[in-house]
This record gives structure tokens, sequence and C-alpha cells, in this order.
């Protein structure tokens, strides 16, 4: 490894995220530390309740911890202003979310466009870069779809163009392949590979374990902590386990 390939992108410190919920306390995320250099690709795996989502969210700079600290390429995002987390979302940050997010009353190439349009590019520019995205998931003949004329795998790869049309860093992904037939699952994850390859940070939450296997490095979640973390080599042997 290089030394530029060796450069902490994130690093989380006694990450808590506590939900009061009457007289009980939900730890989301229960103290959980670690880095991530920049350009890995990570799998985040863990039972469903684990605290993955709520990791992903607070990573995608969408919503705070409790308590800990969180170094986005050096910046204590903490200590950030809206219009900077605003930016840094706009321009760094592309977001998959699990439940999708799309606007139902647009069309897919409308909701595509959307981070364009926060960050005013021309509409004809606009439009042409929302549908090479599209066309990039295999959707170039849905653009004008809306997302109830779409099927749930459908729905996703325009989650999915929608996070990359703004050409993110860094790519958070939870369960970008859950909803999805085989055939449609591997061509999002040869996408995913491919943006890996060209140099973007991954982070990718998943169930199936041979969807990690795509992944150099596995964090396993359980009850809000970090419990395993292993670094993997191409042919799938694990050389560094903390
Ligand atoms: N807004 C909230 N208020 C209260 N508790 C919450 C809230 N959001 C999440 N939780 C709780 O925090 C824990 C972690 O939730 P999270 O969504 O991060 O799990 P997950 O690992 O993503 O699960 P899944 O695999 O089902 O998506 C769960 O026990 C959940 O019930
Ligand atoms: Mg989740």
């Amino acid at each position: 490894m290089s030394v530029v390939d060796d450069e902490i992108l994130i690093q989380v410190e006694d990450l808590r995220k506590i939900y009061e919920m009457g007289d009980t306390e939900v730890r989301a995320l229960d103290g959980v530390s670690f880095d991530i250099p920049r350009g890995a690709f990570i799998a985040v795996m863990g039972p469903s309740g684990s605290g993955k989502t709520t990791l992903l969210d607070i990573l995608g700079c969408l919503s705070h911890p409790t308590s800990g600290e969180y170094w986005l390429a050096g910046r204590r995002v903490g200590g950030l202003r809206d219009g900077q987390l605003a930016e840094l979302r706009n321009h760094e940050i592309g977001f998959v979310f699990q439940n999708f997010n799309l606007l139902p009353r647009d069309t897919a190439l409308g909701n595509v466009e959307l981070p364009l349009l926060y960050d005013a590019v021309p509409r004809r520019e606009r439009v042409a870069r929302a549908k090479a995205a599209l066309e990039a998931v295999g959707l170039g003949d849905r653009a004008h779809h809306r997302p109830n004329e779409l099927s749930g795998g459908q729905r996703q790869r325009v989650a999915i163009a929608r996070a990359l049309v703004n050409d993110p860093s860094i790519l958070f992904a939870d369960e970008p392949t859950g909803n999805l037939d085989t055939a449609s699952g591997e061509s999002i994850l040869r996408l995913i590979t491919e943006l890996h390859a060209r140099g973007n940070t991954i982070v990718l939450v998943t169930h199936e374990r041979e969807v990690a296997e795509h992944a150099e490095r596995i964090m396993s979640f359980r009850d809000g902590k970090l419990v395993n973390d292993e670094w993997r080599k191409k042919d799938g042997k694990v050389w560094r386990s903390q």
C-alpha cells in the first residue's frame, strides 16, 4: 500500500447514538471507534437492529451522534455549520437509502436530477447527466416512469443513479441489493465495484455474506457494537482481523 492509499478518510471515536423511549433507552450505537482509509471498499454486516443504518446515517452526515467524534477528510463533522454540511453532502457523498426515498410524484429522471438541481447545474446538463446515470444502471428506457410505475428493483436502481449522478467520492449504500433479483443485484454490485476501481470509497450495508465478500473489509455489528473487523485479501483469505 502506498502512503496515499493509507490516507484516513473517515475516523470515528466512541460514537454513540441513544434513543430515549419513555423509561428505557435504545443504544443504537454503543461506543464505536474505527478508521476507514480513502479508497477502501467496506461491507457493514450485522443482524436487524444492530445499528447499521444508524451508523450509515451518521457517516453520511444525515444525522448526528449523541456523543463521540466523527472526522471526515480531516474535518470534525460536529463542528461544521449546516451550509458546510450540505455542501459536503452534495459534492462528496452519494447515499442510497434502505427504503429508496424517491419522490413519488417525480419521474425516474426527475428523481435522479434532484442533487444536480440543489447544485444549480443548468437544465440541459442536468438532464444529460441524469440520463447517463439512469443508463449506467440499465434504466435508460424508464426515465419517464414514476416510482409506482417501476418494480422494486428498478426503484432501487433509480436510487443508485441518484446517488451516483454527482460523481461522489464516497458512496454509502444501505442494502442496495436487498430487494433485487439475482441478475439486477449482480449488475448493481458490478457498478459499485467499478466505482471502487476508479478510486471511490464505498461503504455498503448488506445482510448477504456473498455480497460482503466483494469488499476488502467486513465490519460486523451486534447490539450497536463493532464485534468483528476483518480485512481480506483478493483470494478471500483474512489477513488482518481486529
Ligand atoms: N428513531 C428511532 N427511535 C428509537 N429507536 C430507534 C430509532 N431508529 C432506530 N432505532 C433503534 O435503534 C436500533 C438500530 O436500528 P438500525 O436501523 O440502525 O438497525 P439496522 O442494523 O439498520 O437494522 P436492519 O438490518 O433491520 O435495517 C434498533 O433497535 C432500532 O429499533
Ligand atoms: Mg437498516
